[in-house]
């Protein structure tokens, strides 16, 4: 079976799918793995290391996809390079299907079978494969690191000579994965953490970490499944956005982090919350993407409105290639071989992790979450 490693070509993305490490496994398990010429470079990956594993590198990237048995990718590949793929291929990556109509049109035209590793079950058996996790964590980390060096201020308590230094504040809205990271990383920097979120379970996964949990009623319009929250009303947004204010406003950074699955991301911060907050304080807005959690922050620009830097950056895992490349293909890797042998695919449609992640069967669209868009 040939694998796939074509470069990602979406603006601001440095990972790559699969690491030389992993590539070498997948070879000695009987794989063939061709790789797009400079793929690994923005992740300090040399096309020299991926050689030295057996890997053949492909400067022409039609003959890449034409010959995949599998295409391996971070992001989904444009339509034009799904449409190079021989039917029957085989595609790997993060989708969004819910929300990318063409992608999925792209491969059903094609004829080709597409899995989408944002889609897979986030069960135990599942977990080395939780591409979402793996890629959270690290921006989760690197969301405070941003924030510390745009604060004019340092984070720890400090106790000089020249007269004591209070300790940074920090508001975290959301602790899912990325909120968690978050909270232990500015713990371990020194500062004074309280936290947000409407799942009650997350108070004493935020408490365990050294952080203060905002209490906040939840009422019936809250709907979780799964982990998730599905759905919550503008009235309780309003509400909680009324508790919040005061929290903000004595804030030095505040870190935003909330998003429900396959929906805009929920309405935390409103342009009023932003004018009360002092000068000088960092907003990053880690769900800009989805379209905000702050209704002042910009997709993928820093920005000082109200006397307030509000950051925007929307790839964040890509600012840590090195690991984000390292994880994700660990990630994938884990996923393929649960999925196929050197050989072929096991094809068992009704198993959880295969059926919760495909989303094109053979030019078919199969998932629930683009029934609506086909
Ligand atoms: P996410 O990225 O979808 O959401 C981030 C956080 O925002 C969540 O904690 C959510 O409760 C919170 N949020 C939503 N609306 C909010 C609001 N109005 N105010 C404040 N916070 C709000 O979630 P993520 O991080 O991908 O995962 C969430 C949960 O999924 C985990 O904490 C865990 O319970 C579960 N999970 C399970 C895994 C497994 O069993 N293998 C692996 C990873 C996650």
């Amino acid at each position: 079976m040939i694998l796939v490693v074509p470069t990602e070509l979406k603006t601001r993305e440095n990972r790559v799918a699969l690491t030389p490490d992993v590539v070498k496994e997948l070879i000695s398990k009987g794989f063939q793995v061709k790789v797009e010429t400079g793929a690994g470079e923005k992740s300090y990956l040399l096309d020299s290391e991926y050689t030295a594993v057996g890997a053949e590198m492909v400067t022409d990237r039609n003959a890449l996809f034409s010959q995949a048995d599998v295409v391996l990718q971070v992001n989904a590949p444009d339509p034009a390079d799904i449409k190079k793929m021989k039917p029957g291929g085989i595609l790997i990556s993060f989708m969004y299907a819910a929300v990318s109509q063409d992608v999925v049109k792209a491969c059903m035209d094609a004829g080709i079978t597409a899995f989408s590793v944002d889609a897979i079950p986030r069960i135990s058996r599942a977990q080395k494969m939780d591409a979402l996790s793996s890629q959270s964590n690290l921006a989760g980390y690197k969301t405070v690191l941003l924030a510390a060096n745009a604060l004019g201020k340092i984070f720890p308590l400090l106790m000089t000579a020249a007269g004591t230094v209070k300790p940074a504040r920090i508001v975290i809205m959301g602790a899912g994965v990325a909120g968690l990271q978050a909270i232990a990383t500015a713990k371990r920097l020194g500062a004074i953490v309280e936290v947000s979120d409407i799942r009650p379970e997350t108070k004493e996964q935020v408490e365990s970490l050294g952080a203060k949990f905002i209490e906040l009623k939840g009422d019936d319009s809250i709907k979780t499944e799964g982990g998730y929250v599905k759905e919550v009303s503008s009235d309780f947004l309003k509400k909680q956005q009324e508790l919040i204010t005061k929290h903000v406003s004595e804030a030095d950074i505040v870190i935003t982090t909330a998003l429900i699955p396959g929906k805009k991301a929920p309405m935390l911060l409103t342009a009023e919350m932003v004018k009360g907050m002092k000068t000088g304080s960092v907003i990053v807005d880690m769900a800009v993407e989805q379209g905000g959690n702050c209704e002042l922050s910009e997709l993928n620009k820093t920005v000082t409105k109200e006397g307030v830097i509000i950051i925007g950056e929307s790839n964040l895992p890509s600012l840590l290639p090195l690991n984000a490349s390292q994880l994700y293909a660990k990630n994938i890797s884990t996923f393929l071989l649960h999925l196929a042998d050197k050989d072929k695919f096991h094809w068992d449609l009704e198993e959880e992790i295969t059926k919760g992640s495909l989303i094109v069967h053979e030019g078919k669209a199969v998932h629930p979450s683009v029934s609506s868009i086909i």
